[in-house]
Formats: structure tokens, C-alpha cells, sequence
């Protein structure tokens, strides 16, 4: 078949991406003490010259207190110094033809942990995790097993955030967001996904309080609509804005489609631009990282029914399935996370008619592994993957327009 639907330009809000191919957020631990490194750029640059038309940054940290309550070292975003090198960063996706959206993360909730400083986890209530074995991707079991990575299977026991706390990140999360736009990228996604805070307030599973911040969907989700209100209050109306959200918990008790179905009308009320689909959570790890393509696809497919605006979905490795989902609408954007790590040039692959050699994921998830070991990522069928820095093609040159945003 053809890959024309791959190959559109689509508006976002104000922006113009050139195709429908994205880059999801991935932490893949190239930051060093919170700071935007080289290695990010030059590793960016190889995915935006191999033809992707958005880059979407890893979840960078709004808070002290998320990040001082996980060990994973993403980028930070709660001091001016931080701008510094996303505004390199945003420069250089630029220069290398792509847009760039930079992904926000409050803080860990339920998944933080305190190895690093000692401070328990803060939460919507005190409710631990806890895997089950059956959730888990194949190739990860073992490695958790063995006790080779930072990860556990059972969580440690948060406390309830007060409502102080909840209003303060409310707050660092727009200043975040407006220090972000302000640096240079093309818009902001909130991550509400995968078990982090904001989901887990959204959760039933998760979320026990008793005030209005707890107890029915429209309170289960009162934090993350006050986020989104804070953050176009602070950056107005223009500026692109998105949420990534699990369409399904796919736990007992856990959020519903049918529950983010109502979140998604109320989100596109709020004045969003986009919804980036995914599934799962720490839980339900296999939703989050599929062992399989397209398992995301029949919910975007029933979520594309009841808003107008766009969709974007991972974990569609396949190039048929990619452009048979986006013009069968069942998405508007593939947004590729370990395709574009096994393969920078996935894109242009497509695009030049070259899918047989597109260099494959095996799926085998060495690239989170890594994560969860402390390390660097690295990928067992792309040896360039982490050391893009060292390749000068991957350089940007200079560029004459000098950068001064007026307003945002
Ligand atoms: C190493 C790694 C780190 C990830 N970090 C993030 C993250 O920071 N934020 C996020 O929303 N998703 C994160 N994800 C999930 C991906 O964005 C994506 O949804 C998932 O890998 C499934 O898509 P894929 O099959 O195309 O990789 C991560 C995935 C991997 C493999």
C-alpha cells in the first residue's frame, strides 16, 4: 500500500508539523543534573534530519518535589538556568527541519521513591502499587527478577498531598510551561499518562480522598482541568497545549475509556489543542510498552468520535498499519518511541520507498532497562543510538536569523 496519509502536513493549534510522523517522549537518561545535554541535541537532530516532523522531549520535571522524589534524572524545568539548553534544543530541531513539543511531568506520585533524598512519595492518597507478573512486558520479568534494575514490582507507601501542595504545582507547572514556550519549543504537553500524578488523581484505584479533589470523575479530575486553566492563564490562549493520558488503566477498578472519553470532551472545552494517546500504567506495564503494534489504535478510533481535535498514537512500529491508521482515522499522528530509537531515519525510509530497510525494535526494551540501571540508553540493533554526539553530521550549523520571541 502506500504511505501518502504518512505524509500530510497537519495543524496542531497554530502549528504546521510536515507529516504525520512523530517522536514520543522517552526518557532514555542523557541529561546530566537536570540539564539538557549534547547528547540530547545531536540524538534529536538525528531523528528530525531522518524525517520526523515532531520531536516531543521526555517528561521534563515542573517541580523540586517530583524530582526530589525519583531518581530518574530527567530534564528540569523549575529555574530559569534550565531554559538554557531547551532553548539549544529547540534551535536544533529547528535547524534540522522538525517542531518540538516539550512533555511536562509534575511528579512521580504513586511511583516515587525515597532512595534519593529520603522524602516519601506524595500522591492523591497513600496507595501503593503493585505489578502483577503477568502485567509486565516479556523481555523485562527476568531483569526485575534478578534485582538488575531500580525498579520494583511493589511500590512504596505515598502520603496524601495536601491541598497546598496540589495548588503549588498547579503554579509550578504554568510557570514551567511559560519558561518552556519562552525558551523556544512549539508547545507543551502535559504527561497525565501512565500512573504519574495527574493520572492518579484521575484513577478510582488510586485516588481515595474525600474533599473535592476525590470521589466522582468530575472531582478525580478537578487537578489536571485547574493545570490546564493555570498554564493558558499564564500562556494565553495561543500556544499549543496537549495532554498524554491513558485511554484505558487496564486495572480492576482503574479508569475507564468510557471515564476518558468525559475527561477528553472536557479537555477540548478547556480550550486543548491535541490528545496524545496511551494505555496502561506502571500496573499494566504491557498497555504502556506493548509487546505487539497496535493496541492503542481501536481506542484512539472510539476517542477520534466524540472531539475534533487531533489524536496522536504510539506503539505502531509497522509502516502499512501506520498509514492504514491515520487514513482509516483512527489517529492523526503516529508519534514512534523505540521504532525512531532502533531507526532515526524511519521517516525518510517511508518516505523514499526504502521500508525494507528500515532497521527494526526487537522490542526487547534494553533501552528502558538501561533507564532503570542508572545508565545511558543504548539499543541492541542501532550501535549509534547514545553516541550520536560523536557524529558530525548531526552538528547544526550556524543559523542567520537571531531568535527573540516577543510574545508568546
Ligand atoms: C526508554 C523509554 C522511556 C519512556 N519515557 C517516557 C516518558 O518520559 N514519557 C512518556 O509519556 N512516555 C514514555 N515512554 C513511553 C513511550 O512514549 C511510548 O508510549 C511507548 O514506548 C510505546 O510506543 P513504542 O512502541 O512506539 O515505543 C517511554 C518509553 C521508553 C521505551
Amino acid at each position: 500500500m502506500g504511505y501518502e496519509s504518512l505524509f500530510q502536513p497537519i495543524k496542531i493549534g497554530r502549528v504546521e508539523i510536515k507529516n504525520r510522523i512523530g517522536m514520543a517522549p522517552m526518557n532514555i537518561n542523557f541529561t546530566r543534573e537536570g540539564y539538557i545535554s549534547e547528547q540530547h541535541m545531536a540524538y534529536f537532530a538525528a531523528r528530525a534530519k531522518g524525517g520526523t516532523g515532531l520531536i516531543m522531549t521526555e517528561a521534563i520535571r515542573t517541580s523540586i518535589e517530583g524530582t526530589n522524589r525519583t531518581f530518574y534524572d530527567n530534564p528540569h524545568m523549575w529555574h530559569p538556568s534550565h531554559q538554557k539548553n531547551l532553548s539549544e534544543l529547540a534551535e536544533t530541531v529547528h535547524y534540522f527541519g522538525a517542531k518540538i513539543i516539550a512533555q511536562m511531568n509534575i511528579g512521580p506520585g504513586p511511583q516515587g521513591s525515597s532512595k534519593k533524598m529520603g522524602l516519601q512519595p506524595i500522591a492523591a492518597s497513600p496507595v501503593a502499587f503493585q505489578v502483577p507478573k503477568e502485567n509486565v512486558p516479556k523481555a523485562m520479568l527476568p531483569m526485575i527478577e534478578k534485582g538488575e534494575v531500580y525498579l520494583s514490582l511493589k511500590g512504596e507507601m505515598p502520603r496524601e498531598m495536601t491541598k497546598d501542595e496540589i495548588h503549588k504545582e498547579t503554579e509550578n507547572f504554568a510557570k514551567a510551561a511559560r519558561m518552556g514556550l519562552v525558551a523556544g519549543v512549539d508547545g507543551i504537553e502535559m504527561h497525565a499518562a501512565h500512573g504519574y500524578l495527574l493520572h492518579s488523581f484521575m484513577s478510582p484505584l488510586f485516588n481515595k480522598r474525600t474533599d473535592e479533589y476525590g470521589g466522582d470523575l468530575e472531582n478525580r479530575m478537578r487537578f489536571l482541568i485547574e493545570v490546564v486553566r493555570a498554564t493558558r492563564q499564564l500562556i494565553g490562549s495561543k500556544p499549543v497545549l496537549g495532554v498524554r493520558a491513558s485511554s484505558d488503566e487496564h486495572m480492576p477498578g482503574g479508569i475507564t475509556l468510557d471515564e476518558m472519553k468525559m475527561v477528553l470532551k472536557r479537555l477540548e472545552q478547556e480550550g486543548l489543542d491535541f490528545f496524545h494517546l496511551s494505555g496502561g500504567s506502571y500496573e499494566a506495564m504491557k498497555y504502556l510498552f506493548p509487546d505487539e503494534d497496535g493496541t492503542m489504535l481501536n481506542d484512539g478510533k472510539e476517542l477520534k468520535k466524540v472531539v475534533k481535535m487531533p489524536i496522536m498514537a504510539s506503539s505502531v512500529h509497522d509502516p502499512d498499519l501506520a498509514a492504514k491508521a491515520v487514513a482509516e482515522g483512527m489517529c492523526d499522528m503516529i508519534v514512534h518511541g523505540r521504532p525512531l530509537i532502533a531507526d532515526a531515519e524511519w521517516a525518510n525510509k517511508v518516505k523514499e520507498g526504502r521500508v525494507s530497510e528500515i532497521v527494526k525494535c526487537k522490542r526487547d526494551l534494553i533501552c528502558l532497562m538501561r533507564l532503570f540501571q542508572g545508565l545511558p540508553g543504548r539499543c541492541s540493533v542501532n550501535p549509534d543510538f547514545g553516541r550520536e554526539r560523536y557524529m558530525p553530521e548531526y552538528r547544526r550549523g550556524p543559523t542567520k536569523m537571531s531568535y527573540w520571541r516577543t510574545s508568546l
